[in-house]
């Protein structure tokens, strides 16, 4: 089986209602092409609204950014799967390292998000990823290891295939430093021998896993040549439609 590949847009905490909509009208026509690869937008709670009406008929599909893992209570500021799940949401991001590192997010917290998300229909993409000075003391395979071990507890093997893993060096984000092609490809595949471990060989195969971390349209083309590498998670260059729509006709 071939590997889907996956053009994500992580938006932050940036775009406004109507940039949303007439983003997605922009990229429309791309989209549809480009119909072999998924392409997502994940974006601020208070544009899911407006991202998912602009996407209806289309073949941009919406995620969010973030999402609580108890259905409902006394969670001020939250949203849960269960309110994202009926409005059409399909995607959601968790463990993002700007929540593990700003919102205490944990690895125990990002198996309960990830649950979660799976019982409400919610796709989850996980992200890991060292910091850089992990990455100096040579600790990046057991890093990441743990944090897939941690984020996959009690997922059964079925449910991978609604499940996308983000690998994000904290180095390479936002930074303009671009993990090169090569240590990309040797971290994913780092991952799936832990998913091989932990599941199957087939498992291992078949999981899609995205690179992130300052892609733009002029690195992209050496990572997505990479046989371990599905896509991209793009933060930065997604807030720019030119620039998302030079990344997509890369892949
Ligand atoms: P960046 O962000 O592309 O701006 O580095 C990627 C991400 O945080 O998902």
């Amino acid at each position: 089986m071939e590997r889907k590949k996956i053009i994500a847009g992580n938006w932050k905490m940036n775009m406004l209602p109507d940039e949303a909509m007439q983003f997605i009208q922009g990229l429309t026509n791309i989209a549809e092409k480009h119909s072999e690869i998924e392409i997502i937008l994940c974006v601020p709670y208070t544009d899911l609204f407006y991202a998912l009406m602009a996407a209806q008929n289309t073949k941009i599909k919406i995620g969010a950014q973030n999402m609580h893992w108890e259905e409902k209570g006394a969670f001020t500021g939250e949203i849960s799967g269960k309110m994202l799940e009926p409005i059409g949401v399909e995607y959601v991001i968790i463990g993002h390292s700007e929540r593990r590192a700003y919102f205490a997010e944990t690895d125990e917290t990002v198996n309960k998000k990830v649950k979660s998300a799976l019982k409400y229909n919610l796709k989850p993409i996980i992200c890991v990823g060292e910091t850089l000075e992990q990455r100096l003391k040579g600790e990046t395979d057991s890093i990441i290891r743990r944090q897939v071990k941690n984020a996959f507890e009690q997922i059964e093997e079925e449910d991978l295939k609604q499940i996308i893993i983000a690998y994000e060096p904290i180095w390479a984000i936002g930074t303009g430093k671009t993990a090169t092609a090569q240590e990309a490809d040797d971290t994913i595949s780092i991952i799936r021998q832990e998913i091989q471990q932990l599941y199957s060989k087939e498992a291992a195969k078949n999981i899609i896993i995205q690179y992130g971390g300052s892609v733009n349209s002029k690195n992209a083309k050496e990572l997505f040549e990479k046989q371990n590498i599905d896509g991209a998670l793009i933060g930065g260059a997604s807030l720019n439609l030119e620039e998302f729509i030079r990344i997509i006709q890369l892949v």
